[in-house]
């Protein structure tokens, strides 16, 4: 595949192509940055789901789970602090009246900085061969150290003005990089304005009695409102979580890069409630664990790295990104936040109820501080779908597109394939087969085309493995069994068939490589 632009087309065809994303409401046009989950995307959404959710709560026993609903008492989001600080700085280029936020273009900017560090590296990969090594060369290569250098600078620069809320600043920083709308390529820009992002809505049935809400911006504030809820019925002791995935909404302006950033999305995030004092080490565990789920999916190490904030949310006393490598570039993919005791307190106050823990070895009652893990499902899903599709060269010169996907997450995990559709007997074997695995895995049966041009079908929808069936299979109970990352076929009884997938999505075997 080419460059990274048309990387990222080729994603967005074959999410459509496959049944894996649609745009929303696309017989009138679609919705911009709203899209629909199609019958690949829904199972692949719900596997990535399960995954993260036995990961965080079965396989935690001091991690419970729950459901609250998207609409909240309107209070709590000026408790939260959305209602004043969830905002976006935005700016708009004068000849294009195109709108952007202002903080991203300067990370934009500063990614190009990271783009030719990557440059150079792979250049100097090349020169050196077997002696590159590269920590060495990132850390003393002069040309290096200064994109460096310049890009840190930038990004303090930026997050001490949005900080300080100093918008002008923000402003100065665009003009003196000599940032041009990416449409235009004008410099032309209106000052930087703030812009909040959540929904609002009404509840009620006419119009004066109506309570303005909002869509939740964050499943988190659904866990705080329910922390003393949980803690007592669940009789749980500190250090102990909460978990939830769900629907969360926000007015993005920067509403490009398909499903990476939506107007409505969900998110899976999880509390965890400590004692004050002991944040800096469960920062330090959630950042390891959770880059250890991620890794365990087997989608490349180098793919990932951590990005420590400079600019902290206003709940926040430390932060990273685990950023992804897009086919757009490095970009967040989950954040790993420490709230300290701001929501529980918030809420205290504005609720008037008392929202602390009572710890019987301190023999004392306090406020919980709070490390949050919060990762977007959608963005999951673009990480792994995009890491996943494939364009290959084959020996005779043909190529292929193939879905990658980790077996533990992909839609279907085997399909079974007649290898004659007009052979009543194999039909018959191939069907019994589906009914069989049906009750383990979801499976699929397909008959339809020349048998290569099955596998060719099954390997872009991601199908892990094709179990044919031909005239052997009647005689001695055989299949062959095609596995779609190797292309690689071999024949095996009828009996194996689950034992042989079991193995290879089963997600106790993937989660054990955390
Ligand atoms: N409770 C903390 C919180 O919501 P966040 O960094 O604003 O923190 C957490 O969001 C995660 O939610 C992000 O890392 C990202 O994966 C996902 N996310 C945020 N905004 C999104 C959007 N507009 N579309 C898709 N995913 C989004």
């Amino acid at each position: 595949m080419a460059n990274k632009e048309d990387k990222f087309k080729k994603v967005i065809a074959h999410a459509k192509e496959y049944g894996y994303v649609f745009q929303s409401s696309e017989i009138y046009d679609g919705l911009s940055a709203v899209y629909d989950y199609g019958q690949n995307g829904v199972e692949l959404k719900k596997n990535i789901r399960d995954y993260w959710w036995k990961a965080m709560v079965q396989m935690h026993d001091n991690i419970v789970g729950i459901d609250a609903a998207i609409f909240m008492h309107p209070t709590t989001w000026k408790a939260s602090g959305h209602v004043d600080a969830f905002n976006d700085p935005l700016i708009d280029n004068k000849d294009s009246k195109k709108r952007y936020r202002a903080d991203v273009l300067v990370e934009d900017y500063v990614g190009k900085l990271d783009a030719k560090i990557e440059k150079e590296v792979k250049k100097a990969a090349k020169r050196f061969e077997d002696a590159f090594d590269k920590d060495q060369f990132l850390s003393t290569n002069p040309r290096v150290l200064q994109y460096k250098e310049k890009g840190d600078a930038i990004l303090k620069r930026l997050g001490r003005s949005l900080e300080n809320e100093d918008l002008a600043d923000v402003k100065a920083l665009i003009e003196e990089l000599e940032i041009a709308c990416p449409l235009s390529g004008s410099k032309n820009w209106t000052d930087v304005k703030q812009f909040n992002l959540m929904f609002g809505t009404k509840l009620g049935a006419s119009a004066e009695h109506a309570t303005d809400l909002y869509l939740r911006p964050e499943t988190a504030q659904g866990i705080f409102v329910n922390f003393l809820n949980v803690q007592k019925t669940g009789r749980m002791k500190i250090p102990f979580g909460i978990a939830q995935t769900g629907k969360a909404f926000r007015n993005e302006i920067v509403a490009r890069q398909f499903i990476f950033r939506m107007r409505e999305f969900e998110q899976m995030e999880m509390q965890f409630f400590i004692k004050p004092g002991t944040q800096q080490e469960w920062y330090k565990y959630w950042k390891e664990h959770r880059l250890k789920w991620h890794l365990s999916l087997g989608l490349g190490e180098d793919n990932y790295r951590f990005h420590d904030h400079e600019k902290l949310a206003h709940y926040a006393d430390a932060a990273a990104d685990i950023e992804f490598r897009f086919p757009f570039g490095f970009k967040e993919l989950e954040g790993i936040h420490s709230r300290t005791d701001f929501d529980l307190a918030q809420h205290e106050e504005y609720s008037g109820k008392k929202l602390q823990y009572f710890d019987h070895e301190e023999n004392r009652s306090y406020v919980p501080y709070v490390l949050e893990t919060s990762i977007g499902l959608d963005r999951m899903f673009l990480a792994v779908f995009s890491n996943s599709l494939q364009e290959e060269v084959l020996e005779d010169g043909t190529t292929r597109d193939v879905l990658k996907l980790p077996a533990v997450l992909a839609p279907t995990k085997a399909a079974i394939l007649p290898l004659v559709r007009k052979d009543e007997g194999l039909v018959k074997m191939s069907k019994d087969i589906v009914n069989d695995l049906k009750w383990d895995f979801s499976v699929a049966y397909d008959e339809k085309d020349a048998v290569g041009r099955r596998y060719r079908r099954q390997d872009a929808a991601g199908t892990p493995f094709c179990i044919t069936v031909d005239g052997e299979s009647l005689e001695n109970n055989t299949v062959t069994i095609r596995y779609r990352d190797t292309m690689e076929q071999k024949r095996i009884a009828i009996d194996e068939i689950k034992a042989v997938v079991k193995e290879e999505v089963d997600v106790k075997n993937w989660l054990m490589k955390m």
